[in-house]
């Protein structure tokens, strides 16, 4: 989704902000854009197209300034076009950029027309620009505090003045940003960005800004002031961290897309995130956990799309081993709904990013609501996720580039299941050896993937009949039934073929209407206690002229036959079979993807780091 990166420096930035942008990309965008300050005015290119044809445009424009920002954008208010693209101008004189969306843009855009202030383009963000050149007094510090007391929603900024040409000024409120130090390379240097990764190998030394501040960049210095509750602001002094963050794509290796080379990443990716892992204990989360799984009864687990999914699949182990009852909720909805809190309660985020707007805003109304103790599921240490909980779980995956989630899962899985043995034991609810059985079958698990991923030939056989498909439906049972749900997910996102995940028992209440020879039923199949209701439910579908599709685990009998194709996985894994079961989904709907010729790592409509609501 939206990124930001801005500097001032006494050398050229330029190459430091498209190098930014380059390393922001794989959230996703759809247009992209920098502006600076040169010869006394204001500069800019715009792209729709791809980050690198925006360097060569500004190579061929002779863009070059120690003064800039710049942007990549996700369409919310306005199409993709350049026009709407960032950087913003206001009167030759303003230059801003803005991730988030302001909600009250509508009311300030007719003030603004009123007083004569012609847009250019349909986004909130042009409303952003002209306030700030109408609220100008010569000071762009002052000026930016006094505006963002304007705006309602969520907005990180970079803004600077064609008059004041060695000053670049940042704010956020519910959209994350950071500031840079300069290294010896370049001490007078501060950078903004929405990302420190945007700023990996320019510096190290980061101050995460928080929300309601507002910075003031200049060359050699900065100052930081935060936002009272009643609007005004005050100095203030933030810490300094030393962050190395990684510089995000890495080769792509012998596959064809970032999307299968995270799916076959995962042995390592689990394998990294059970790194360290001696023996079950509360302090695997953090400092002080023993204290805090002491002083809960119950878990609420908050999250969005396929990180709700492993949440959904968690509910299962935390309330059949931890013994402990368990709610999860989709983020955007919780946060705005009435609930019944309970201060005993864990609530638990989960999110690949770190970043997730809704879920960052479920787990404020959570702690709102009076419940303190908060742990989260994260793959990024220095997100805001992590910031903000008081305890947490960094899963290994590495970066993940391609936009439908698939290492993140597994790890995600891993750190829960992980999560669930640590609660139980401080319930009482597993024995030492039963603890001991569960932790081995955890370290097997990237041998066992492994075995999965062998699998690929025949999913692949399978992919060439799915991609003339325009619907399918997945069934899964208990601890499965959220794998369905993933799997069906990962086919839309990336195929755009409709898909549909059900409960296998819900079949008959409605869905076998849409059973007919033109509809694949993909079903996962462990041998569970569930398998025999399961084989039931295939029957159901087989006595309507379905077409199955089965990952069936070895020890299950369930063979090939007329409109029955079955993909043997290895033998049953136990609670920890979800993991297993998830791959060759994953497989299916990449292959599916690729037979069809979509943009697999960057499917439509769709952002890698989703931080507006
Ligand atoms: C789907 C996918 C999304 C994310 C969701 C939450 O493949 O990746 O559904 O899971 O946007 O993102 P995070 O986990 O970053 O909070």
């Amino acid at each position: 989704m939206c990124g930001i990166v801005g500097a001032v420096s006494t050398r050229n930035i330029v190459p430091i902000l498209v190098q930014g942008l380059q390393r922001l990309e794989y959230r996703g965008y759809d247009s992209c854009g920098v502006a600076v300050h040169q010869g006394g005015a204001l500069r800019r290119s715009r792209s729709t197209a791809r980050v690198a044809e925006l360097r060569q445009q500004i190579d061929a424009d002779g863009v070059a300034s120690g003064t800039g920002i710049a942007h990549t954008r996700w369409a919310t208010h306005g199409a993709p076009v350049v026009h709407n693209a960032h950087p913003h101008f206001s009167g030759g004189k303003i230059a801003l950029v803005h991730n988030g969306i302001i909600e009250n843009h509508d009311e300030l855009r007719a003030e603004l027309q009123a007083k004569g202030y012609v847009f250019e383009s349909q986004t909130d963000t042009e409303v952003i620009a002209h306030l700030v050149a109408h609220l100008y007094d010569g000071d762009l510090f002052d000026t930016v505090q006094r505006a963002v007391a304007r705006l309602h929603g969520a907005y990180a900024i970079a803004v600077f003045c064609r008059d004041e040409p060695h000053r670049v000024v940042g704010a956020r409120y519910g959209s994350p940003l950071v500031l840079g130090l300069g290294d010896d390379a370049d001490p007078e240097a501060r950078y903004l960005a929405s990302d420190a990764m945007a700023l990996a190998g320019v510096t190290d030394r980061i101050v995460y800004l928080e929300e309601g501040d507002v910075v003031d960049l200049q060359l050699g210095k900065h100052w930081i002031s935060e936002r009272l509750a009643d609007d005004n602001f005050a100095p203030v002094l933030r810490d300094v961290k030393i962050v190395h963050a990684h510089t995000g794509a890495a080769e792509l290796g012998p596959y064809r897309h970032y999307m299968q080379k995270e799916i076959f990443e995962q042995p390592r990716a689990i394998a990294d995130t059970l790194e360290g892992v001696e023996g079950i204990t509360p302090e695997l989360f953090g400092d002080g956990a023993y204290r805090v799984f002491k002083a809960i009864d119950r878990v609420l687990i908050l999250a969005c799309g396929t990180s709700y999914y492993s949440g959904s699949t968690a509910k299962y182990w935390l309330e059949s081993i931890a013994r402990i009852p368990t709610s999860v909720e989709i983020a955007s909805e919780y946060r705005y709904r009435d609930s019944v809190p309970d201060p005993r309660t864990l609530v638990v985020t989960i999110s690949q990013s770190g970043e997730t707007a809704d879920t960052l805003a479920a787990l404020k109304h959570a702690r709102s609501l009076g419940m303190p103790h908060t742990l989260t599921i994260c793959n990024v240490a220095t997100s805001a996720m992590v910031r903000e909980c008081e305890l947490a779980y960094i899963t290994r995956a590495g970066v993940e580039v391609g936009v439908a989630s698939t290492k993140a899962f597994t790890t995600q899985l891993a750190g829960l299941f992980l999560l669930t043995l640590a609660l139980a034991q401080v319930r009482g609810t597993t024995t030492p050896e039963q603890e001991a059985v569960h932790l081995k079958a955890m370290r097997h698990l990237p041998v066992a993937l492994q075995a999965v991923l062998a699998l690929e030939p025949q999913v692949v056989a399978w992919a060439e009949a799915f991609a003339r498909k325009e619907n399918a439906l997945f069934l899964g049972r208990g601890l499965h039934y959220p794998i369905a749900l993933e799997g069906a997910l990962k086919l839309k996102e990336i195929s755009y073929i409709h898909a549909e995940a059900y409960p296998a028992g819900e079949l008959k209440h409605g869905p076998l209407a849409l059973v007919t020879s033109a509809m694949p039923v993909v079903t996962v199949a462990p041998n569970d206690a569930l398998l025999e209701k399961l084989k039931s439910n295939l029957q159901e579908v087989r006595a309507r002229g379905g077409e199955l599709f089965v990952f069936a685990d070895a020890d299950t009998r369930i063979e090939n036959a007329e409109g029955l194709h079955v993909i043997r996985m290895p033998e049953h894994y136990g609670a920890l079979s979800p993991i297993l079961h998830v791959v060759p989904l994953q497989l299916l709907a990449y292959h599916t993807a690729c037979a069809r010729g979509t943009d697999v790592d960057k499917p439509r409509n769709l952002a890698k780091s989703v931080t507006v609501e």
